[in-house]
């Protein structure tokens, strides 16, 4: 029988190290940050830096949900303004040739809830999700590790990025990548130059849903961004993806189709080890809202800066019944308001957190 498990504060574990780890991984993350900061003259994102697409979306809560997926956000069938951001992983602007995992942050605007972060401007729920099930590094100790790679790897930096994301698939993988030809590794990944349009998108470690846990994904709905799944795309300019997308949009609309799978065994399906996958067939992965996205100009010049240099997305930032579970959420809590703290700064823009999609720019 189908039977998720309840939420409490006891599904988390906290290492007597963690917080040691935690500042180790921050002080990393933030002299890299630093070091583009000085190339560019201009702050970027700590990850996710380079964008493909700023949209403006609505998403529709299915009516009659049975009660384990009638939770939080998703607890009464209603329409919300969504601002979503498309974005490839390294922490720098790399030219489309280079694979890199996939960004598809939603902000759901003005939900009801107690605040995670009650000093946090705004009302929203953001939900972060890449194009693979699993964070390859899934714990605080694993991800510090990595970054010390990366240091000292960084003639490959792309290569190293798609593993921090998860779409270089296991830490054999990695090693033996590492000691050997990551080219060829990385040819055998060539699937992430596929239309961005078409992809599947995971959150990779769980939330708290409402009373229950859960993972969320995201899948295209409609057929025309159905039929893009899988499609190679012929990359022939820096920003490719930037020009695919908005030409897509230009004319067409999408659906994609929001789906939970909730948590039914804590040892199967961990939450402090975001690497293991959890088995669709041990949960199914549910519909439970539907997320349109009309016709628009995705990429004019406005978008860029509002969605770039203005906007800001974490998992933190957002309600109780959705909290980020496990390590590798927790060190995100410091770790997105770090990076966005010091760009906003760094590019003396002020941090709005939109309440309406009428402050969206065209
Ligand atoms: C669980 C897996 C993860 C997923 C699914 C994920 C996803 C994302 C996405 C989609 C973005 C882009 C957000 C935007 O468009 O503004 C992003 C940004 C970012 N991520 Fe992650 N991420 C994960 C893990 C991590 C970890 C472990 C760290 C660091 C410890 C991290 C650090 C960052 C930072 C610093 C930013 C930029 C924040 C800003 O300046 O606004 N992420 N992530």
């Amino acid at each position: 029988m189908f039977n998720p498990i309840h939420y409490s504060p006891s599904v988390e574990t906290i290492g007597d190290d963690e917080s040691q780890i935690v500042n180790d991984i921050l002080a990393m993350m933030a002299a890299s940050q630093r070091a583009s900061m000085d190339r560019h003259r201009h702050a970027h994102r700590d990850a996710h830096s380079k964008s493909h697409a700023v949209l403006k979306a609505r998403l529709t809560v299915r009516e009659n949900l049975p009660a384990h997926l009638a939770q939080g956000i998703f607890s009464q069938p209603c329409s919300y303004e969504v601002m979503v951001r498309l974005s490839s992983a390294p922490g720098d602007i790399h030219s489309d040739k280079v694979p890199a995992p996939r960004g598809f942050a939603i902000k759901v605007i003005g939900v009801e809830g107690e605040r995670l972060i009650p000093e946090l401007d705004g009302r929203n729920q953001d939900l972060l999700m890449v194009n693979f099930p699993v964070i390859a590094f899934g714990t605080v100790a694993k991800y510090k590790k990595l970054l010390g790679l990366l240091e000292k790897n960084a003639q490959t930096p792309d290569f190293f990025q798609r593993i921090v994301a998860g779409t270089a698939r296991a830490s054999e993988n990695f090693v033996e990548a590492l000691g050997k030809t990551p080219g060829a590794t990385l040819q055998g990944l060539a699937r992430d130059n596929n239309n961005i349009l078409g992809e599947t998108y995971h959150t990779q470690a769980a939330i708290r849903y409402g009373a229950h846990v859960a993972k969320l994904s995201l899948q295209p709905k409609s057929d025309n961004v159905r039929s893009l799944t899988g499609e190679l795309v012929e990359v022939d300019g820096h920003s490719t993806m930037r020009d695919v997308v908005r030409e897509f949009f230009s004319s067409d609309g999408a659906e994609y189709d929001l789906r939970a799978q909730l948590c039914v065994d804590l040892d199967k399906m961990p939450v402090e080890d975001a690497a293991v996958l959890w088995e669709e067939s041990l949960a199914p992965q549910e519909s439970i809202a539907t997320l349109t996205i009309d016709p628009q100009d995705s990429f004019s010049p406005a978008r860029r800066v509002y969605g770039d240099d203005v906007l800001s997305f974490s998992p933190w930032n957002g309600i109780e019944a959705h909290r980020p579970l496990g390590s590798i959420m927790r060190v995100r809590k410091l770790a997105y308001e770090r990076s966005t703290a010091f760009r906003h700064t760094g590019n003396a823009v002020e941090r709005r957190e939109p309440d309406s999609l009428d402050q969206v720019p065209d």
